[in-house]
């Protein structure tokens, strides 16, 4: 055993070395199916998404076994016939739950919300500068806590052995109440390790900017901290919005380092819709976008290559600024020129270095 773990760690410490190919393994869930609809999908009521099917490794007397177990054989066989350079890991990548952020922007509506409140730290009731959970996002959290629950007593699902969560605190949050008290094994208790790489793509909103270390510390004095997180957040300034090339360059080095480092095959990763979405284009995974507090699993096929034989690599463009108005702006288009922000009376969006914040 300990010999065994031994190989596989030096297998997995080799990797760094070399370029990582991900993708997507599809047949198994109804995410990564063209004809599944993403709009009404509820992963509580199909089994997380997992097909009802037999698979050639399922054990002659299958019937005892559940559909989720014999998965976890499919996964095991796929990993004990694999070439050395190549590694299957199942994702479990949660969405956090409603922050006061999605709150504010269902009431302002998007267009006065990208253009002009996401720009502010909350209105006179709110706070949505890194945005706590509203009582709708906790019920989303309890809701994924009773799902796991059931999924552990009936289906007996191999349930993570790591878990990585963002240091937004509506992520934190999530990732407490979505695996507090539930049956898990010894060997992998829910000790999360907080990534700062796993964080929303990092726009001029305020929901996008970290607590300090000291507060998510001693917020959640459970949680591990990854190496070289820093006091306060490096990477917001208010000005300038992370392109969707770098938050992809970032999603791989965040799959990168885990996959080099850690050996385990069943991961759970608490983040946010962007960054999911930046996710399962790395992997290859077609789009599905979550609703706020949902769960989608990817089985991942991760193959070691010589970086010269990559058939995709990622180029980040530089963030850019994102133009505002200082009033609530006639409307917004995703993306284009302006932010997409269309001010009153036809007056130009400005560029200043926004808004003044506590430094
Ligand atoms: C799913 O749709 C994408 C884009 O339309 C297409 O490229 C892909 O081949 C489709 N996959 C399957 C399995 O039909
Ligand atoms: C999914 O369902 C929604 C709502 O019925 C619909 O508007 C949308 O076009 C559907 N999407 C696809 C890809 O079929
Ligand atoms: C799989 O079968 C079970 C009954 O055995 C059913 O409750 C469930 O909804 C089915 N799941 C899917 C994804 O079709
Ligand atoms: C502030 O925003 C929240 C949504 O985040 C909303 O529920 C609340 O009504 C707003 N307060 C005021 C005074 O407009
Ligand atoms: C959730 O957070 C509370 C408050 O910090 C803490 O007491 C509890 O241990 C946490 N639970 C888990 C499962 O992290
Ligand atoms: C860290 O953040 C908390 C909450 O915003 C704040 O109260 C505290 O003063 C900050 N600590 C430092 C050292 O900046």
């Amino acid at each position: 055993m300990v010999r065994l773990e031994l190989s596989l760690a030096l297998v997995c410490a080799t990797r760094s070395l070399a370029y990582i190919q991900y993708s997507t393994v599809t047949g198994y869930f109804l995410q990564d199916d063209n004809s599944t609809n993403a709009t009404f999908f509820d992963y509580t009521a199909t089994n997380f998404g997992l097909i009802n099917q037999s698979y050639p490794t399922d054990p002659k007397k299958a019937a005892p076994l559940t559909q989720w177990q014999r998965f976890a054989l499919v996964v095991s066989s796929l990993n004990a016939n694999a070439p050395k350079n190549v590694d299957y890991k199942v994702l479990f990548a949660g969405r956090h739950g409603e922050g006061w952020h999605n709150a504010a922007e269902s009431y302002y509506g998007t267009p006065a919300w990208n253009c002009d409140w996401s720009l502010l730290d909350g209105n006179k009731t709110a706070i949505w500068s890194d945005a706590h959970l509203t009582q709708k996002g906790i019920d989303q959290a309890l809701k994924a806590n009773a799902f796991w629950k059931s999924r552990i007593q009936s289906e007996k699902i191999p349930t993570p052995e790591s878990y990585y969560t963002s240091p937004l605190y509506r992520c934190l949050a999530t990732a407490n109440l979505t695996f507090s008290g539930l049956p898990l094994p010894a060997k992998h208790p829910f000790i999360p390790t907080v990534k700062n790489k796993l964080r929303e793509g990092i726009s001029e909103h305020t929901c996008d900017r970290r607590s300090n270390k000291t507060y998510i510390q001693n917020s959640f004095p459970t949680y591990r901290i990854e190496r070289g997180f820093t006091e306060y957040d490096e990477l917001w300034t208010g000005v300038t919005a992370e392109t969707s090339s770098a938050q992809d360059l970032r999603s791989k080095e965040l799959l990168d380092d885990i996959f080099s480092h850690d050996c385990s095959t069943y991961l759970s990763f608490t983040a946010h819709s962007g960054e999911i979405a930046s996710l399962l284009r790395v992997l290859g995974h077609r789009a599905f976008s979550l609703s706020t507090g949902a769960v989608i699993p990817v089985l991942i096929k991760a193959e070691t290559i010589d970086p010269a034989a990559a058939t995709s690599t990622i180029s980040a463009a530089s963030w850019t600024p994102s133009p505002h108005c200082t009033v609530p702006p006639v409307t917004s288009v995703s993306g284009g020129a302006n932010g997409g922000c269309v001010c009153p009376n036809g007056v130009a969006p400005v560029i200043t270095s926004l808004p003044p914040f506590p430094t």
